[in-house]
C-alpha cells in the first residue's frame, strides 16, 4: 500500500535522503522547508504526483494548525507517516548562552514539532491509520560535544518526547521513534574544520562519517511495516560512535 508522508527540511542534506529512500519505496513525500530548491523540485520532476510541496517556517508554532495542516495536509489526504528532520543548530559555549537565539532554536527544534505531531496524530486517527512518527536525534545527546550543548538540549527533549508518545498512542496503532543520527557531511556540519572532522571520525567504530543514504533508509525501515512492532525506540545510525 502507498503511504503519505510528511517530512520536513526537505530542501538539502538529510531530509532531501530521507525524501529519495520514500520515493524509492514507492510512497509519496509531503515536503517542506522554507526554500523551494532546485534538487527538491528535480525530484518532483521525476515522480510526477508523488512529491509534494508547502514552504513553511518552523519558527511559526502558531501556524501548524491553519497553514501546515489545514492547507497543505487536510483530513481528506490519509497521513501515515511524519519525518521531523528539519533543525537549525545554535553553536556556542554555555558561558555565551544568549535566551533569544535558544528560544528561536526551540521554537524550530521543539516546539513547532511537537504542535505538528499533535495534529500528526490527530489526522491519523481521524483517518483509522496505524502510522509512525520519526523524530531525528543527535549523537550530541548522548556523547556530549564542546559547543553543542544547547542543540542537544533539543533533541534530548524531543527524545523524551517521543518515548512517552509512544507509550501514549500505542494502543491506537501509532508508533514513536527517534533515529539519533551521528555525525553526517551536511551544511549544518560544515563550519567544522578538517581536524575537528577527523576528531569526531575518530570517536566512532566505522572512523568515517555517518552516511546519509544509510540514515535515510533506515527511516524508511521505522516508517514500514516491518517495523510495526517498534516504538519508542532510540535507534542509533553514527558509525558505531564510542
Ligand atoms: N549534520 C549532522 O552532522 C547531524 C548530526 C546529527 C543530527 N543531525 C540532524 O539531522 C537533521 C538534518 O540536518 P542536516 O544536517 O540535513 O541540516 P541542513 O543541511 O542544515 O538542513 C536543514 C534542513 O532544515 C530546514 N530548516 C531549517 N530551519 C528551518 C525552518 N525554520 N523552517 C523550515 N525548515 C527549516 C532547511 O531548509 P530551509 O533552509 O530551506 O528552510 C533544510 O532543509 C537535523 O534534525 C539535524 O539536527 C545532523
Amino acid at each position: 500500500m502507498s503511504k503519505n508522508i510528511l517530512v520536513t527540511g526537505v530542501s538539502q542534506g538529510l531530509g532531501l535522503a530521507i525524501a529519495e529512500s520514500i520515493l524509492a519505496a514507492g510512497w509519496n513525500v509531503y515536503g517542506v522547508s522554507r526554500r523551494h530548491s532546485p534538487e527538491y523540485a528535480a525530484l518532483q520532476e521525476k515522480f510526477p504526483g508523488r512529491v509534494h510541496f508547502h514552504a513553511f517556517d518552523l519558527a511559526g508554532v502558531d501556524a501548524v494548525k491553519e497553514d501546515l495542516f489545514g492547507k497543505f495536509l487536510p483530513f481528506s489526504t490519509p497521513l501515515h507517516g511524519y519525518v521531523n528532520n528539519a533543525a537549525m543548530a545554535y553553536d556556542d559555549i554555555v558561558t555565551n548562552l544568549d535566551a533569544g537565539r535558544l528560544r528561536a532554536m526551540y521554537d524550530v527544534n521543539v516546539f513547532t514539532p511537537m504542535m505538528a505531531t499533535k495534529y500528526a496524530i490527530r489526522h491519523m486517527l481521524f483517518n483509522r491509520v496505524a502510522g509512525s512518527i520519526v523524530h531525528i536525534s543527535s549523537i550530541s545527546v548522548h556523547t556530549g560535544y564542546k559547543g553543542l550543548a544547547m542543540y542537544a538540549s533539543t533533541k534530548g527533549a524531543l527524545e523524551a518526547f517521543s518515548k512517552n508518545t509512544a507509550r501514549e498512542w500505542g494502543e491506537r496503532g501509532v508508533r514513536s521513534n527517534c533515529l539519533v543520527a551521528g555525525f553526517m557531511e551536511t551544511a549544518m556540519s560544515g563550519k567544522l574544520t578538517e581536524e575537528q572532522r577527523q576528531r569526531i571520525y575518530n570517536r566512532t567504530a566505522l572512523k568515517q562519517a555517518t552516511k546519509l543514504g544509510s540514515v535515510a533508509d533506515t527511516v524508511v525501515f521505522l516508517l514500514g511495516d516491518g517495523a510495526a512492532s517498534v516504538t519508542g525506540q532510540n535507534i542509533f545510525v553514527d558509525s558505531g560512535t564510542i
